[in-house]
């Protein structure tokens, strides 16, 4: 992927942080998710109070850009203000039903970064080979 790519996701990744809603953990995490389209879509975590119903930045993303029609990624890119985020299970189960093949590049808050593939940090993901809608 292009330095220019990478700096764009991180540019939005880090605008999106700002606007994470984490009173409880102060784990704020802001992501930018690439579609094959090129357009990007962003996401931040959302607390609640009654702690289980926390979403991840990840799933916003995500949600965000199905909810807009795309359904096809190549990438996104993860900040926090704290230790490098790598995607929870739960997000890259979800992710893994759209991307099986994304790029996730984590970056600290050096503006260093890890670049992993979804299928190393989950080799085996759930599917259900005959789906009966493809959209
Ligand atoms: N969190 C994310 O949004 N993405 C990650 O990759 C790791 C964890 C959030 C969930 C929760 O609001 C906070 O970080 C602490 O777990």
């Amino acid at each position: 992927m292009e330095l220019k790519q990478i700096k764009r996701l991180e540019k939005n990744a880090r605008n999106a942080l700002r606007n994470s809603y984490g009173p409880y953990s102060r784990f704020r995490v802001g992501c930018a998710l690439l579609a094959a389209s090129g357009n990007l879509y962003t996401g931040c975590n959302i607390e609640n109070a009654s702690y289980g119903l926390t979403i991840c930045a990840e799933r916003v993303a995500l949600f965000n850009a199905i909810s807009h029609g795309e359904r096809e990624f190549n990438a996104i890119a993860i900040v926090s203000e704290k230790d490098r985020a790598y995607p929870c299970g739960a997000c890259l189960q979800v992710m893994s039903e759209f991307a099986p093949d994304l790029v996730i590049i984590i970056f600290d808050n050096k503006h260093k970064i890890k670049v992993v593939k979804l299928k190393e940090l989950l080799p085996k993901a759930f599917v259900i080979k005959n789906k009966k809608h493809k959209q």
